[in-house]
């Protein structure tokens, strides 16, 4: 077990993310709970994770799936009590698993009580917690864009103005403008973190600087100034793990964020990975993927952030699709891709995050649209239309990026409704759980869980994954993605195919008789057949 008391004992670490709605229901409502995580706690301990993000778990309307938060220090009822919440942290500790809560700052739900006072009285004490600007109806301040469609103002009649907000109406920003709203967000930390939550992760945290009269979102000039104080004020001991979410972070901006002197985060989840086959938008897929184009901007992060900040190290989260759908083959190959991907991804420098079910090999479902629930997904449906493009046409890019994907019920057997519910799932299980579940997975040794299970005790084994120097091989290849590690006497090498044909094996002289950690097939040597991966080691 680590020692969490330990300033950086993240660095050591591995989280699997919990999107609750999804994990396990038990009370039959259709809907996963507090006591369902509970209930799972036992298979994560044996996955061997060191620490839970768990998704939004507060009072919210759930317009945007609990990212619309109406009381940060209430439990939502269908999940739970705070009792239950209380409980979940104990036995989680009890197996050596810090429970991460997720933190909306950037926008709380209108139907929270400080917004419904603010939109009801100019005069309120809560009207500047969020951004207000006067006009007339007809008229927004600007033409700026919500992420999830229409314009970013919304006109209150009442009181004869328009409030801006960055993802949809439902979700107005708040305004950090303000001190006082400031202080509220920072004792409603303390609140948390006194109930013994052991960090946090920051949803959106570069828009929290906005100004919306330049039309700045992300990277506000104070974005740098409010994540200072707020680390701080709200973030005193040094053990919490804190990690921001902010897509547009280059490397640069991620040393700031990560900076080692602990001013800022533990490290942010940057996104330029995710985005090498994205074309004209997310909905937009480059195919195949642009391989070349991943392995440098790993090589990018990995190099630019090594003794200078921290990296997270991630494939999915539930705003991507089954990354095994995407970058894998989620056929015939579908077990060997999976685990060449995790082991691409858990032999680089920095903390793995998994999300639900990618531990199993989860694939992407197709549904007809109406059986979708994201509000992003029914968005683009309609935009896409508006543009001109078919139904069908406007599906594809649904099928390959909608959310909806990852937040398909977890698999945990081939029973109804795939363990997750004995009621009507809030979204359809996906039809292959017959074949693919959690039960299958833990009676195959060689599942993809297991493969899982071998990467995450293999980071505690040797320090090379947490130190090692990185470097590309054969950066042009198209085919093969391969890397060193290098820390002291200790070296690592980590190829993978990324294509269903055989490659030429890729074995520098050094490593040539090494021990195998981990592979997906078994004899690793000679070529690379379909999707094959393997990790080799040799101390010197
Ligand atoms: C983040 C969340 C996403 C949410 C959005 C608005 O990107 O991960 O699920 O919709 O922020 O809060």
């Amino acid at each position: 077990m680590l020692d969490k008391t330990k300033k950086d004992w993240w660095k050591s670490a591995v989280f699997y993310q919990v999107y609750p709605k999804s994990f396990q229901d038990t009370d039959g409502d259709g809907v996963g709970d507090l006591k369902g995580v509970i209930r799972r706690l036992d298979y994560l301990e044996k996955l061997g994770i060191d620490g839970i993000w768990l998704s939004p778990v507060y009072a919210s309307p759930q317009k945007d799936n609990g990212y619309d938060i109406s009381d940060y220090r209430a439990v939502y009822p269908p999940f739970g009590t705070m009792a239950d919440m209380e409980e979940l942290i104990a036995q989680a500790d009890r197996r050596g698993i810090t429970i991460i809560m997720d933190l909306v700052l950037n926008h709380s739900s209108d139907q929270h009580r400080w917004f419904l006072s603010a939109k009801a009285d100019k005069n309120s004490p809560w009207h500047d917690f969020y951004i207000w600007r006067d006009g007339t109806p007809d008229c927004p301040p600007n033409d700026m864009r919500a992420t999830f469609g229409g314009p970013a103002w919304t006109y209150v009649p009442e009181i004869g103005q328009w409030y801006f907000h960055q993802f949809s109406p439902w979700q107005p920003d708040l305004n950090w403008e303000n001190p006082a709203m400031r202080r509220e967000l920072y004792d409603m930390i303390r609140f948390w973190v006194d109930k013994g939550v052991g960090g946090f992760r920051l949803d959106v945290i570069d828009n929290i600087g906005k100004e919306p009269d330049r039309k700045i979102t992300c990277n506000g000039p104070k974005l740098h100034q409010y994540i200072r104080e707020l680390s701080r004020e709200a973030f005193r001991e040094d053990t919490l793990v804190t990690v921001g979410e902010a897509w547009s972070a280059g490397v640069e901006e991620a040393r700031r964020y990560a900076n080692p002197d602990g001013s800022e985060l533990s490290m942010v989840f940057q996104f330029e990975h995710m985005c090498v086959d994205y074309g004209r938008d997310k909905w937009d897929v480059v195919k195949p993927l642009p391989l070349v184009k991943l392995k440098k901007c790993h090589e990018r992060w990995q190099k630019g952030l090594a003794g200078r900040g921290w990296n997270s190290l991630f494939l999915e989260n539930h705003d991507l699709p089954r990354i095994v759908s995407t970058w894998g083959d989620d056929k015939k190959y579908r077990v060997e891709s999976a685990k060449m991907l995790a082991a691409m991804t858990h032999g680089m420098q920095g903390t793995p995050y998994i999300y639900q079910g990618e531990e199993l090999g989860m694939t992407n479902i197709r549904l007809p649209i109406e059986q979708y629930d994201d509000l992003e997904i029914h968005n683009a449906y309609r935009e896409g239309l508006a543009r001109g493009e078919t139904p069908e046409g406007a599906m594809e890019g649904i099928y390959a990026h909608g959310r909806d994907n990852a937040r398909t019920p977890m698999q945990w057997t081939d029973g109804k409704n795939a363990g997750f519910s004995q009621g009507t799932p809030w979204l359809p299980v996906n039809p292959n759980y017959t074949e693919i579940n959690a039960q299958a997975a833990l009676a195959d040794p060689n599942s993809v869980f297991y493969f899982y299970q071998r990467l995450i005790a293999l980071r505690k084994e040797y320090p090379v994954f947490r130190e090692g120097d990185f470097t590309l091989l054969n950066p042009e290849d198209e085919h093969v993605f391969a890397y060193t590690r290098e820390a002291g006497e200790e070296r690592l090498l980590v190829a993978c195919n990324f294509t269903a044909e055989e490659q030429p094996e890729v074995c520098p002289e050094r490593f040539r008789g090494a021990r195998v950690l981990a592979a997906n097939y078994p004899d690793p040597s000679g070529s690379l057949r379909p999707f094959e991966t393997r990790m080799l080691y040799v101390k010197e």
